[in-house]
């Protein structure tokens, strides 16, 4: 049987990572479940799945977890401290599906243990993508890219050599707001973002794809996973989201990954990998399909992919800067309190405020020097939010 944890598991990642467990319920022995404010749900499935452990990130839901999990024998544990401790108890494979640079540490410390740990959380590669890349390759540990772009890449690249890789393709489905003006951008509401209309996500990736940000975040994460220079990497605005990468070798060749839009796929993929297994996801009917559209993405109207570009240019801290400032104004346009282009705004401002004052580029990527600029970067979006909502 084959150990398995899964980090973020009451998330909608971590729920289709539990599906396909369920199905094939046999086949693993699962360690540990954690997740975040849903012990309710953490509860019920560690014990279904029978877990040695249940963990939630917050320390004052301890007493509901524990009596969730009533006399199933599941252990409770709470914070940050036992999310490291999960992380540490030997699996073979780990799903890291926290949402955020919450997720970074879990994921650095299940690398130490030299397992496969499948990367759904991007923002590990954007925050500190060459220490989590070394992290690995010390230990003996394999990352296996869980978003269906780098999933997609990952498969094209199967018996290829990247010296002969020319450019990689990434597609963004556009999100809700694709074809919409600058001004109807400016008056954009939460509820309106958080329509997406072809994928079914957790709610704060969900409004990062409707302001490209995901799509930044897969830029970064397809520089720092594969290497592959930032003027080899394109994005192209792909609705339908049924083709999720492409790859172009020097003979012109272009490599396509096509699939219906369910993350099941890459899940499954990084879950049974070398090997293909059947996996219940729909298969594509390219007939009934008919075309596929594509079109390029616009910079103006989504700055998002502009200041990736940057991130990549910069190097250093400015992923983690980028991530945390991105975070911090994402919760204040959740929270209702700044308008959805502010996102940007607050982004780009704070990007430009911490490059000046302390050349992120040049500055050691260690855990503490992340953790510092992420601090940082938080503190100073928050003051241009709070700025803009009395504005
Ligand atoms: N959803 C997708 O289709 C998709 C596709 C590609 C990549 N990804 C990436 O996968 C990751 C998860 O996305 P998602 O859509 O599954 O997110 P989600 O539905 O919001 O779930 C996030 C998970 O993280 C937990 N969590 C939240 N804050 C936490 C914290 N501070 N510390 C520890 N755990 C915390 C949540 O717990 P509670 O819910 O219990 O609070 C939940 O288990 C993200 O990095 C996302 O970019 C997602």
């Amino acid at each position: 049987m084959r150990k398995i944890s899964i980090f973020g598991a009451t998330g909608s990642i971590g729920q289709s990572t539990i599906d396909l467990i369920r199905r094939d319920r046999e086949a693993y022995d699962v360690v540990a479940l954690t997740g975040g404010a849903n012990v309710a749900l953490l509860a019920r499935d560690a014990i279904e799945l029978g877990a040695d452990i249940a963990v939630t990130a917050h320390e004052e839901k301890l007493g509901a977890l524990r009596d969730a999990l009533g006399g199933s024998g599941v252990k409770a544990a709470a914070g940050a401290h036992a999310l490291l401790e999960a992380a540490q108890m030997p699996a073979d494979w780990i799903m890291s599906a926290i949402v955020g640079a919450a997720g970074l540490a879990p994921g650095l410390q299940a690398l130490k243990q030299g397992t496969t740990l499948a990367l759904a959380n991007k923002e590990s590669l954007v925050t500190a993508g060459p220490l989590l890349m070394s992290e690995a390759q010390s230990h003996g540990a394999r990352i296996l890219p869980v978003d269906s772009e780098h999933s997609a890449v990952f498969q094209a690249l199967v018996g290829e050599e990247r010296a002969e890789v020319e450019r990689v393709i990434i597609t963004a489905s556009g999100g809700p707001f694709r074809t919409w003006t600058h001004e109807q951008l400016e008056g954009a509401t939460l509820a309106q973002a958080l329509k997406h209309p072809s994928w079914d996500m957790g709610a704060r990736i969900t409004i990062d794809s409707a302001s490209m940000f995901n799509k930044a975040l897969e830029l970064i994460e397809t520089h720092e996973y594969f290497g592959f220079s930032p003027d080899q990497i394109e994005v192209l605005v792909h609705p339908g989201s049924t083709v999720h990468a492409l790859v172009g070798f020097r003979d012109g060749a272009l490599m396509a990954h096509l699939g219906v839009p369910d993350m099941r796929h890459a899940i499954g993929y990084a879950l049974h990998w070398p090997e293909r297994r059947d996996l219940p996801v729909d298969r594509l009917d390219l007939a009934k399909l008919g075309t596929l559209h594509f079109e390029a993405p616009d910079p103006d109207r989504f700055p998002a992919l502009r200041l990736a570009r940057e991130v990549m240019e910069i190097g250093g801290l400015a992923g983690a800067v980028f991530n945390a400032a991105k975070e911090a104004a994402l919760d204040a346009f959740m929270a209702e309190e700044i308008g959805f282009l502010d996102m940007a705004r607050i982004v780009e401002a704070v990007m430009t405020e911490m490059s000046s004052d302390q050349g992120l580029g040049n500055a050691a990527l260690t855990i503490d020097t992340v953790g510092l600029a992420d601090t940082e970067a938080r503190a100073r979006a928050r003051a241009h939010a709070a700025r803009l909502s009395r504005a």
